[in-house]
C-alpha cells in the first residue's frame, strides 16, 4: 500500500517539513510506504487556461504545458492514499502546491474512467504562522480541489507555529488511523 504524502514549503526544516514527518511515521508505523513529495523541488509551472480556458485536458485527461508535472501526475495511479501539506500563504495554498493541484484538478475532475483520486482517502494540513490568519480559507481551497476530484475526506487539520507540539502529534495519529482504516479495507 502506498501513501503519497505532498509537502510544499521552501524551508526543509520548517512547520510544513515537520507535519510531513510525523505524517510518514504514522504510514510506515501502520505498515504502509509513505512516498514524500516535495512539490518545491519539482519544476511545475502554473496551468495556462489553454484553448477556451477549459483546456485540452478536459478530454484527455493530460496537460499541455510540458514539465515535471507529468512524470509526477502518471505517478498518481499507483497511490492509495494521499496526505497534503502546505503553509498557509495570503490564507492560501503555497504557489508550489496551487500550481500542481491546479493542473491535477483540470487533468482528473473530469476523467471518464475512475480517476486517480476517486474514492481515495485524503488528510488536508494548513501550516500557518503564529497568528493562523487565513488557516480555515486555505483548508478551504483544499476541501474544494479534493471535492472536485471525489476523495473521500478522512481529516482537515489546522496546525499553526503556536499549537504544533500537540498538533503534530494529530497528525501522525490521523495518518496511522488512515492507513490502518485503507488496511482493514483489504487493499
Ligand atoms: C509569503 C508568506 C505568506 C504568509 N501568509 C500567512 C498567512 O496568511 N497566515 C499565517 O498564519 N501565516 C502566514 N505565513 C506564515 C507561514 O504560514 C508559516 O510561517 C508557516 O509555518 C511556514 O511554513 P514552513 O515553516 O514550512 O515554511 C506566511 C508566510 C509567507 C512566507
Amino acid at each position: 500500500m502506498n501513501v503519497m504524502i505532498f509537502t510544499s514549503s521552501p524551508n526543509l526544516d520548517g512547520l510544513t517539513a515537520a507535519c510531513g514527518n510525523a505524517a510518514k511515521i504514522g504510514v510506515e508505523e501502520a505498515g504502509a510506504r509513505a512516498l514524500v513529495v516535495n512539490l518545491n523541488q519539482y519544476q511545475i509551472g502554473n496551468c495556462k487556461a489553454c484553448g477556451s480556458g477549459w483546456g485540452t485536458c478536459r478530454n484527455n485527461n493530460q496537460c499541455q504545458v510540458q514539465d515535471q508535472f507529468q512524470e509526477l501526475h502518471a505517478s498518481l495511479a499507483e497511490i492509495d492514499a494521499f496526505i497534503l501539506i502546505s503553509p498557509v500563504y495570503f490564507g492560501e495554498m503555497s504557489e508550489s502546491a496551487k500550481a500542481f493541484t491546479d493542473r491535477v484538478r483540470r487533468c482528473e475532475a473530469f476523467r471518464k474512467e475512475k480517476n486517480y483520486f476517486e474514492g481515495k482517502p485524503v488528510i488536508s494540513v494548513a501550516a500557518a504562522g503564529g497568528s493562523g490568519n487565513g488557516l480555515t480559507s486555505c483548508l478551504t481551497s483544499m476541501e474544494r480541489l479534493f471535492t472536485h476530484v471525489k476523495t473521500e475526506k478522512f481529516d482537515f487539520i489546522g496546525v499553526t507555529q503556536k499549537n504544533r507540539s500537540y498538533k503534530l502529534n494529530t497528525i501522525y495519529q490521523a495518518a496511522k488511523e488512515m492507513t490502518l482504516t485503507l488496511k482493514n479495507r483489504g487493499q
